[in-house]
């Protein structure tokens, strides 16, 4: 799922770029793209953005201000593409989950890695996170970097553990709430759920 030569994709209505090492997006992305419901300039941070698909569907949905981050320095160059291509005000950066950036906003979404295990190579964080400790790290952090009255979505799949990510959900004392279910290749099942705090 992620390519060793730059291709062009099309997905979620965009014929995007993608560079070598970075998650080229799927159903996960094409359900995100699609249930994501901005209100006029509303403030939005996409959290591994990857290809920048994600916050490239919030600006032309009406976003303000879209701060993209990933840890990837190729997806942070592959988002900074096509927020060019496009001609989109999309501010990219690299971060770790949020790093040290200090913003608050009305909506952040993130597609993250499912899958407990180990990350060997960089652009195997796209689907690897050794004890869930990114999805710990979102979870921690999340609320402080929302506006009042601000939503917080999260992707995952069948081929992750659900059972574990609501777990985990709990522990910080959150729910989760479905807004989008895909069935994708090999019958996976794509979800995106708000968190409700
Ligand atoms: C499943 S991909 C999703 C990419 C893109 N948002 C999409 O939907 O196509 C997960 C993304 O999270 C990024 N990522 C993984 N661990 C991260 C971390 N600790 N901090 C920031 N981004 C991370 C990966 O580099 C990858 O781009």
């Amino acid at each position: 799922m992620v390519t060793r030569k730059p291709c062009i994709k099309k997905l979620a209505g965009f014929e995007y770029s993608v560079l070598p090492n970075v998650y080229k997006g799927s159903t996960d992305t094409e359900l995100f793209c699609k249930i994501l419901d901005i209100r006029k300039g509303q403030d939005v941070w996409d959290i591994g953005t990857g290809t920048g698909l994600i916050a490239i569907t919030a600006k032309l949905k009406g976003a303000g201000c879209v701060l993209a981050t990933d840890l990837n320095p190729d997806a942070v160059k592959n988002a900074k593409k096509n927020s060019r291509l496009l001609r989109l005000k999309i501010d990219v950066r690299q971060a770790d989950v949020f790093g040290e950036i200090n913003k608050k906003v009305d909506i952040i979404t993130f597609n993250p890695p499912f899958t407990n295990q180990k990350a060997k190579q960089k652009h195997e964080i796209s689907f690897w996170d050794k004890d869930h400790k990114t999805l710990r790290n979102f979870f921690s952090n999340v609320r402080k970097h929302l506006k009042p009255n601000g939503r917080a979505f999260i992707a995952w799949s069948s081929f992750g553990d659900t059972r574990k990510l609501r777990k985990i959900a709990k522990e910080f004392d959150y729910s989760l709430k479905e807004v989008g279910k895909k069935t994708g290749k090999r019958d996976f099942v794509y979800y995106v759920f708000e968190i409700v705090f």
